[in-house]
């Protein structure tokens, strides 16, 4: 028989319904495009759901990184702990400006960023710690938020993958003096391209004016109400608000968000049942007290217990059974920019990357699942089916 289906199943689909639709028309029929009305309504839900002081919708991730680090005054000559195990986003815009990103190893069940090499890696430069909290799966909120305050760090949370998640009744994204969001096309709600900074608010505020060129006031204050000419730059700044256009999908969203993480934990609780067992394959740990937000269902496939790597795996999935799967991530001190770069290894003189053994292993045999709530049952029972017979 061939079981061959004709329909691929990728790896991540974004579920966008008639809300986002009407209130993206609603923006663009109401004369105001741009950083107005829906993005401070976005600022204001998504502060109160993470009970953050203020908040700042930007143009992705990414910028609200750069403009909280940049409003945490971290520059040359500073050094900022983060895991390599990440998205090159974090120690890109610690690069851009100008401190040293310093790679420390990661968690061997959560892949998170480990404490304890965290604690390790602190010197007498260290300025701040950017942890991630891995495919949705906090990292220790409470062990980081001690180890920030005892040695005088900023904490500054990239919480792209964990909107909806919390450790020991903490929510990922409240602890942190600063806390980053993701609403890329790919992420736990989207806006297409989009991002927020949340946090202490003289810490946002430093942000905002950055963000919008240093100018001291924003158009939609100025609109109406003062001549639009009618401002100063108070700093050099960059230019990265989040338009209203955004804005409304980024809203429709997030008030479908708890549906969304449900649906994803369903999905998870299905894998987790179905897969449990197969050799070779682990299936990610989720530690007491933890509700884990599941952007993604990593695996790790050990080719010393099955006979077959990650990569076979990925290959056959996607040619033989048409279903697509992701890695996270390429280390980021194996990237190109970072092997030339001198970033050095402050913990004795040891290469680069040598010490980041579980970071590397996890790097190779780490594979995500397709995940996320426009699947149906018959979708998942696909991909468990594919993985027995790969496996089996
Ligand atoms: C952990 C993490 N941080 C930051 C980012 C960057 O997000 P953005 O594309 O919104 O800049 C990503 C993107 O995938 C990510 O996975």
């Amino acid at each position: 028989m061939n079981v061959r289906p004709d329909i691929f199943l990728p790896w991540n689909k974004p579920s966008i319904g008639d809300e986002e639709i009407t209130e993206v028309t609603d923006v663009l029929r109401s004369g105001w495009l741009t950083h107005g009305p829906r993005a401070v309504q976005f600022e204001y839900e998504v502060r109160e759901a993470l009970g953050q002081e203020d908040s700042f919708a930007v143009s992705s991730c990414t910028a609200a990184l750069h403009l909280g680090l940049l409003a945490a005054e971290v520059g040359i000559g500073d050094q900022v702990i983060t895991p390599s195990l990440t998205f090159c986003a974090a120690p890109n815009a610690i690069v851009q400006t100008g401190a040293d990103p310093v790679f420390v190893d990661v968690d061997p069940d959560t892949y998170n960023i480990d404490l304890t090499a965290a604690e390790a890696a602190i010197t007498k430069d260290t300025k701040a710690i950017v942890v991630m909290h891995y495919g949705g799966h906090p990292c220790d909120l409470v062990g980081f938020r001690k180890l920030a305050d005892d040695h005088g760090l900023i904490l500054i949370e990239d919480a792209a993958h964990a909107l909806q998640a919390s450790r020991a009744g903490r929510r990922a994204g409240s602890v942190g003096d600063l806390t980053t969001l993701s609403f890329y096309a790919n992420k736990v709600i989207t806006s297409g391209e989009g991002g927020m900074l949340l946090g202490r608010a003289s810490l946002v505020q430093r942000a905002r004016l950055l963000g919008r060129h240093g100018i001291d006031s924003s158009v939609w204050q100025r609109h109406g109400r003062r001549n639009t000419a009618d401002y100063e730059v108070t700093v050099p700044g960059l230019k990265a608000v989040m338009p209203d256009i955004t804005a409304a999908v980024g809203l429709q969203q997030f008030r479908k968000l708890s549906a969304f993480t449900a649906r994803r934990r369903e999905i998870a609780e299905l894998y987790t049942n179905e897969l449990a067992g197969l050799p070779g394959l682990v299936l990610p740990t989720v530690l007491d007290g933890v509700e884990h937000g599941w952007f993604l269902y990593p695996v790790l496939i050990d080719p010393a217990a099955c006979g077959v790597t990650r990569d076979m795996v990925s290959e056959v999935l996607r040619s033989d059974h048409l279903i697509g799967t992701s890695c996270h991530f390429k280390p980021v001190h194996t990237l190109a920019a970072y092997q030339r770069r001198e970033c050095r290894n402050l913990l004795g003189g040891a290469r680069i990357g040598d010490f980041l053994d579980v970071t590397n292993r996890v790097a190779r045999q780490q594979l995500s699942l397709p995940c996320y709530p426009a699947m149906a049952n018959d979708d998942v029972m696909r991909v468990v089916r594919a993985l027995h017979a790969v496996l089996s």
